[in-house]
């Protein structure tokens, strides 16, 4: 794929009033989610939750790519029509987690390093060949009493820096993605202070393996108070921290910025979104978009239940969301929007406690 063919798909990626839904839970992840619902974490049920989601009417009006997880890019609808058919059928982009998740890291208790650059050249060329045009690889960053380490940061720069030249080489769009997590007692100023330092440290990794940074999504996470903080900042506090970060540490060549969600419920995903492209969106340098899975799935899986006769209402659900979203990416949501979802979903808000992120 020649350079003008991935900025091209990453400009797509980003492209206005359209963002990225995640739907690559790892089995262990999406059997854990089904099994809380008490849904049979079966390779069938897998199956047909992604059809529900990858056959919802309309879908491509507001999502520009879907991340796949390794088993969903090889399945396909009950009649056969393969996923990745399904997906460039209705105009959106197929993308594939390519990292083999987060892994204890030697010597430093509590931290995680993300596993996958053993082989991936390979794996990578034969995503491409599947038809997959990006990839995402998540790392992740704790907050607590003396961590994150410089050794983390650093372990977990170089290994997304090595993995978004790999994929540039191999003509897919790399989504960048360290994610601070939301878990902990931290005040917003902390996530801020971590927010920063990571980026920086990624940015510079991602210099030093001559990564093209027109060809890439950032996928960070926003700048947001710890889960049991005691003092929970507001949404216009984390818009403007978050632009405010991003603005000091975020390269302006870079192609697009798609949040992930992170744990928040979905009304204030949406509404973080909105807030920092209705106040800042003028200044920005980059797009800035939502990459989204559980603010964006997780009524869809609560009202599917694992149940056939329930397909309908859940992507509606679903779609109801990705509206949200898309309006949000325009800094055009307002919370009027969720009371004029269709009556089989109004008033549905899905699980009140915030799920745990991804394995
Ligand atoms: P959440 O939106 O649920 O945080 O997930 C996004 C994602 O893809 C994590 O890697």
């Amino acid at each position: 794929m020649s350079a003008q063919e991935l900025v091209a798909t990453a400009e797509a990626m980003v492209a206005p009033g359209k963002g990225i839904l995640a739907m690559d839970e790892s089995n262990g992840t999406c059997n854990k989610r089904f099994e809380a619902l008490g849904i049979a974490p079966t390779e069938e049920n897998r199956r047909a939750y992604r059809e529900l989601i990858l056959t919802a009417p309309g879908l491509g009006e507001y999502i520009s790519g879907v991340i796949l997880y390794d088993e969903t890019i090889r399945q396909a609808k009950k009649n056969g029509t393969s996923f990745v058919k399904v997906i460039t059928d209705a105009g959106i982009i197929p993308g594939i987690k390519v990292d083999t998740g987060a892994k204890d890291l030697a010597n430093h208790p509590q931290e995680k390093v993300t596993e996958g650059l053993d082989g991936l050249r390979s794996r990578i060329a034969e995503y491409y060949e599947m038809g997959a045009r990006f990839a995402k690889w998540r790392a992740v960053i704790t907050i607590g009493e003396k961590i994150p380490s410089r050794g983390c940061i650093e372990a977990n720069a170089h290994a997304l820096a090595r993995y978004a030249a790999l994929c540039q080489e191999g003509g897919l769009v790399p989504i960048v993605e360290p994610e601070v997590l939301m878990d902990g007692d931290h005040t917003i100023e902390r996530c801020y202070e971590v927010t920063e330092e990571v980026l920086h440290t990624v940015f510079n990794q991602l210099y030093v393996q001559r990564v093209v940074l027109e060809q890439i999504i950032l996928k960070p996470s926003m700048v947001i108070s710890g889960k049991d903080c005691s003092k929970q900042a507001n949404v216009a506090e984390v818009a403007q921290a978050t632009v405010d970060c991003l603005l000091r540490a975020v390269p302006a060549a870079v192609q697009g910025v798609a949040f992930l969600s992170g744990g928040q419920s979905n009304e204030v995903a949406s509404a973080h979104l909105h807030e920092m492209n209705a106040r800042f969106g003028s200044i920005l340098p980059w797009p800035v978009t939502f990459s989204y899975a559980r603010a964006i799935q997780q009524p869809a899986l609560e009202l599917w239940k694992g149940d056939n006769a329930n397909v309908q209402t859940a992507q509606k659900a679903l779609l109801h969301r990705a509206k949200c979203n898309s309006a949000a990416r325009n800094g055009k949501y307002s919370p009027e929007m969720e009371k004029l979802a269709e009556p089989a979903i109004a008033g549905f808000r899905g699980s009140k406690s915030p799920l745990s992120s991804q394995d």
